[in-house]
């Protein structure tokens, strides 16, 4: 057992920034505040939801995680954001299509009360989208002041005590970290210099490291993943996490590898495809957005499977992922997952999976979920890559050279020891030897 960490208490309302207030952002609002009014229940989010079982199983001590950890109330929330499409979060939730206007209609004026700030946006990085509502300015320096100014607005107009901002913007192109991203002066070199190799989300997540406020990257896109921005998350003390959100076939593909691994099953081949026909997807339809999915996707089962460990079973692995825009689904996706298994004396077998899911509604909770946990992080003294929130993620940011755990059965034990550490409680190893004990 160890002492528990020092954490201050969540008093004062808690601003969340989300750059991107489209289908995501915006289902995510939607739920919190009409959550707040008991008007719908909050399903998918263990800060909602979740139990934690503490000490022996004899002992029956299983608070809800919200009762163990000190988390910002719903009531304390307040939401603001950047679009380069100005619409408020009714009518953007309204075009994304996610929810009945029946459960908005109820939640309307608050709402409606939420107008994106101007953007910074970036045709080369996202190229399917005409954005109008954007910043402009002599450099990228000067684009992430603006955005800092945006930040210390938004705190002072609405009261916040503490801010976190999760990224829910577009997925941008595909693009390897180069030598601008190398170092923290490398990278504000190039902000000065218009380098044309930093992303608009790392003028966010820079905006907001300076202004020591924690950042969660929702999408597959490079961002706080870089030396640059890492080198100002410590020097600042804040956290960061990534990225990608662990929702649909990822997330059934991490609940059911880890379970053929267990039994020592042979896969020789997983293919997966998609059709979904939100703005995501038209997004995705871009090769280069494509690309960055692409790259978050596949990495899980390689990971989760071993190949190198277990190459008769593993080794030739064919893996397939495809994303199709099919305008008539919008938000509701259907995945499909063709599993090629085998087992005993090499004898194959097949598993389908056909999931009818809806994106956002799978994805809202882990807003949720991120902000608080992030808020929490920065209230317990964390700083840097949050591993304990790789639950969330479908490409989890982890130290150099360690690789990332996808299991999900172990980043929830992970994310819960966490907890159970700060908090000064015995972690649970499941030994049990002491229930058999004389
Ligand atoms: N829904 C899911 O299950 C899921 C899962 C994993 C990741 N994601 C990622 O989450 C992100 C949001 O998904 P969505 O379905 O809400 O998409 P969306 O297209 O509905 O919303 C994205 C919003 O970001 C805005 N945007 C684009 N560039 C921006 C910029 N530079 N600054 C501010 N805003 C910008 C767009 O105008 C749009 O309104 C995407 O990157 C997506 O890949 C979603």
């Amino acid at each position: 057992m160890s002492d528990p960490v020092d954490i201050k208490k969540a008093e004062g309302k808690l601003g969340v920034l989300l750059p991107g207030m489209g289908a995501v952002a915006t289902t995510f609002i939607a739920g919190v505040l009409a959550g707040r009014k008991g008007l719908t229940r909050l399903h998918g989010s263990l800060t909602e939801s979740g139990h934690i079982r503490l000490g022996k199983r004899t002992d029956h001590r299983s608070p809800r995680i919200r009762e163990f950890v000190d988390l910002a109330a719903l009531d304390d929330l307040v939401f603001g954001g950047w679009d380069p499409i100005p619409e408020n979060a009714y009518d953007a939730a309204v075009t994304a299509g996610v929810l009945d206007t029946r459960d908005l209609e109820p939640i309307r004026a608050e709402m409606q009360a939420i107008e994106p700030m101007t953007a910074v946006f970036d045709k080369e990085y996202v190229r399917l989208l005409d954005g109008t509502h954007v910043k402009r300015g002599p450099d990228k320096m000067d684009l992430a002041r603006q955005i800092m100014d945006d930040i210390e607005r938004f705190r002072t107009e609405n009261g916040c005590d503490r801010l976190v901002m999760v990224w829910c913007g577009s997925t941008e192109v595909y693009r390897e970290p180069t030598a601008v991203h190398g170092s923290l002066a490398a990278f504000e070199e190039g902000l000065k210099n218009n380098d044309p190799e930093i992303a608009p989300s790392q003028i966010y997540a820079y905006a907001a490291l300076q202004m020591g406020v924690p950042y969660a990257n929702g999408a597959p896109n490079v961002t706080v993943d870089t030396p640059a921005l890492l080198e100002l998350a410590k020097r600042e003390g804040v956290p960061i996490a990534g990225k990608d959100y662990k929702t649909g076939q990822t997330l059934i593909k991490t609940i059911l590898a880890p379970g053929l691994k267990a039994r020592m099953l042979g896969v020789d081949g997983w293919f997966s495809t998609n059709i979904l026909g939100n703005r995501d997807g038209e997004v995705l339809d871009d090769p280069g957005s494509f690309r960055s999915k692409e790259v978050s996707k596949l990495g899980a089962l390689d990971y989760i499977f071993q190949p190198e460990q277990y190459p008769d079973l593993y080794g030739d692995l064919y893996h397939k992922v495809r994303i199709n825009y099919y305008p008539p689904r919008g938000d509701n996706k259907e995945g499909w997952d063709n599993i090629d298994i085998f087992g005993w004396m090499g004898y194959p077998m097949q598993i389908k999976v056909d999931f009818l899911c809806r994106d956002s509604i799978l994805a809202a909770p882990l807003v949720l979920d991120l902000a608080l946990f992030m808020d929490l992080a920065q209230r317990a003294g964390q700083s840097g890559i949050q591993e304990w929130l790789s639950f969330y993620f479908k490409s989890p940011q982890v130290a150099e050279g360690l690789y990332p755990e996808h299991d999900i059965f172990i980043q929830q034990t992970k994310l819960k020891n966490t907890l159970r550490h700060w908090m000064g409680e015995e972690l649970i190893t499941h030994l049990g030897t002491e229930y058999y004990e004389e």
